[in-house]
This record gives C-alpha cells, structure tokens and sequence, in this order.
C-alpha cells in the first residue's frame, strides 16, 4: 500500500491543515515579492481605460479605420467557432478573409491567426529545424524573440545592422532564416527590405521573415505591405501581416506559398492547439481589411501629418511612429504623466521593453490628428527638452 504512493505526495497528505487562509497568505507573499521588484526598478504597470486620456497620439490606429468602425452597428450571431480549425472550427468566413489576404497581400495563400503573436510563434517555430541558424534584427518585437526561443534552430543570433548581418551570413550553418519587422515599432524606421533579399539570394537556402504588422496599411500600393513596394524575390519565405494596428482590429495573417499554408496546417502548435476564431470576429475583420485597403485619402491624409510633423519638430520622419527618447525609466514617465495632464496623451515605452538608456515617448501619428494638436505637442516636447 505504503509502495504506492509517491514520496512527493507524503508532505501533501500528512502535512496538517494548511488553511485556504494561510495558503492565500503564502501566495500573495510570493506574489508581492515579484511586484516589489517591479515596483523598486520602475518596472511596475497598471491598465488605464482608453476613452479619457486626451488627443490619441498613442494608438496604433494610424488611418482612423477603429474609429471608423466604432459607430458602425454590426448585428451577428454570437457563436463561438466549435473547436480547432482542423476539427470542428474551419467555418467559411476563415476561408474567405484568407482568399482577400492572399489577393491583397499578393501571395498565392494565406492562413489566419487570432493574433500577430501567435501568427509570429507559428512561423518561427515551425520552419527552422534543428541545424538551420536564425539570424534577427536585435530590435525585433517581442514575439519574433517568443518564437525565436520556441524553434528548433540551435543557431540563433541577433545582428545590429547589415554589416554585422553579413558577417554572421558569412560562418552560418545549415538552411538560414532572416528575421526582421518591416517598421519597426519602436523606432519607427522601415528595414532594408531590399538589401536583406538580395543578401539572401548571395547565399544558398537562405530566406526572409518579414513581419509587416505596423506596415499593413500604410505601405505598398493600397496599404498591401512594404514587401509590395520592392522587387519580388524567390527567398521571400513567410509575411506576416496584423490586423489590429492600421486595420483597427485583430487577428492576422501569415501569407506566402500555397505549402507554406499546408506546413503549417499541419505543424504549426499555436494554429493546431487552439480555439478557431468565432466566424463573427473574422466577418468583422474583413469589413475592417476592405476599408483599409479602400482607404487611400486615410493613407493620403496620414502621409501629410508625418511630412507636417517633420517640418514643425525639425527631425527626419518617414513613418508615423516617432521615437521621443528620455533616458531613464522615471525621466521618462515623468514628462508622459506631464502631457496627459495638458490633454495629449502620450505613452512612455520603458526598459527592459526597449534598451536601457532609450526609454522613450511613442508618439503615434494619425491620419485624424490636425495640425493645432501637432504643435501643440511639438511645443511641450521642444519646452521638455529645454528645461
Ligand atoms: C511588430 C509586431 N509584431 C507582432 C505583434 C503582435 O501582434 P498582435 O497584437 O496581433 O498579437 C505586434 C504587436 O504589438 C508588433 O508590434
């Protein structure tokens, strides 16, 4: 009887009266301890509502499409999908977002996500095999890095810049993978698309990962992605594209070749192991995907609040995300905290979600911002930054 049972389980059983109380307590311990830390490194983060933090500079809605779509009544039945995708949740509405993605997104096939990071983890831990070598932009969002850990790729290293990017191509192992965004979402800078394909295609297996989150909508021709905008190249291996920055939404897409689609049908853990998304939500994705791809005067519009923006901060600017940065953890949330209270509501990006030292302001241009509020923050950033 006694063979039974597991050494393990003795301190359980025999252990005498552990209260839901004093258990509570232990919890809560353990759990303060962890926020303490948070709290004594500046690191520590509450949820504010969105609806009264003043003039959206903050938002990834960069063409007004959520805005758009708030007023908009959307009656539909409420059901959930029934299950994965590969059991009972493959609804036709899946297929039909899918089919105006790969048109869109000008690839021969896509496949949906409930959201960029898992579309990220997906890719990322279904190509690169065991000998192959992950090559990423340091800068990348956190859920390429995600997926980056979860492969199964031995190599895996960051490159700074395309110098640096070169060299490591140079003494790479076995089939290589290039990961990078297409705007970064931190710097607000586009990568060297065309550079990386053809440092690819200099090399044999070599491919590229494009995450197109902050450029879908706002790049290419009719907001169709960065990718759109240069040279086609064979070593184009996987785009994703979100739905939840421009498009105003969520969910995603990762597009490319047709066995892409069936690889990671089949592999792909975070496509596999979950809920399909409710057949409502991808109806709504798709009158948000339409109005975003038909919403060239938001795109017209966007473009001259970021060459206004230029002209009156007197910086370069090629993308409506702008980096502010104020060195510092508490630098930084100071200044933000000081311009919600004047109505503009900025948000700091702290360390460690950017680099120690280049904390920063993200400030986010819209197509919706007018001039008077630009200056008006251009102003309290100019005065900031003199005293
Ligand atoms: C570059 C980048 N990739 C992926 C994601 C994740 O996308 P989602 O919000 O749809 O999960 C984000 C979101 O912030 C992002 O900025």
């Amino acid at each position: 009887m006694f063979r039974l049972l597991s050494p393990s389980l003795f301190p359980l059983i025999f252990t005498p009266n552990i209260s839901q109380t004093s258990m509570s307590e232990a919890s809560k311990h353990i759990l303060s301890q962890a926020l303490l830390k948070l709290k004594a490194t500046g690191q520590f983060r509450t949820l504010k509502r969105q609806e009264d933090m003043g003039v959206d500079f903050t938002s990834n809605d960069y063409l007004g499409i959520q805005r758009q779509f708030e007023a908009y009544p959307f009656t539909v039945s409420m059901g959930g999908s029934g299950g994965s995708r590969l059991l009972k949740g493959n609804h036709s509405i899946h297929e039909t977002v899918e089919a105006f993605c790969a048109d869109w997104f000008k690839a021969e096939a896509a496949l949906l996500f409930n959201s960029g990071y898992d579309a990220n983890l997906a890719v990322l831990s279904t190509l690169p095999e065991r000998r192959d070598t992950l090559l990423y932009d340091q800068r990348c969002h956190a859920s390429l890095k995600d997926g980056i850990r979860l492969s199964m790729a031995q190599h895996k290293f960051p490159y700074q810049d395309l110098k640096e990017l070169k060299t490591k191509l140079g003494s790479a192992e076995g089939r290589v993978y290039i990961v990078t965004e297409a705007l970064f979402s931190m710097d607000g800078d586009w990568c060297p698309l065309q550079e990386l394909l053809e440092l690819a295609e200099s090399r044999a297996d070599t491919w590229v990962v494009l995450d197109e989150s902050h450029s879908t909508g706002i790049s290419g021709p009719q907001g169709s992605g960065y990718y759109t905008s240069v040279h086609p190249s064979v070593r184009m291996i996987a785009r994703i594209h979100t739905f939840g920055k421009a498009c105003g939404i969520s969910g995603a897409v990762v597009v490319g070749d047709q066995e892409l689609r069936d690889l990671l049908i089949n592999k792909a853990r975070p496509f596999i192991y979950t809920t399909a998304m409710p057949p409502f939500l991808a109806e709504a994705i798709l009158y948000h995907l339409k109005a975003t791809k038909e919403a060239e005067t938001n795109r017209a519009m966007l473009q001259k609040n970021i060459t206004f923006w230029g002209k009156t901060s007197k910086t370069q600017t090629s993308s409506p995300i702008i980096p502010w940065i104020i060195a510092g953890n508490e630098a930084c949330r100071e200044v933000a905290t000081r311009l919600q209270a004047n109505g503009l509501d900025v948000r700091p990006i702290l360390s460690p979600t950017v680099p120690k030292g280049e904390e920063r302001l993200r400030i986010v241009l819209h197509n919706y911002n007018t001039e008077e509020e630009m200056k008006t923050l251009c102003e309290e950033l100019l005065k900031e930054k003199a005293q």
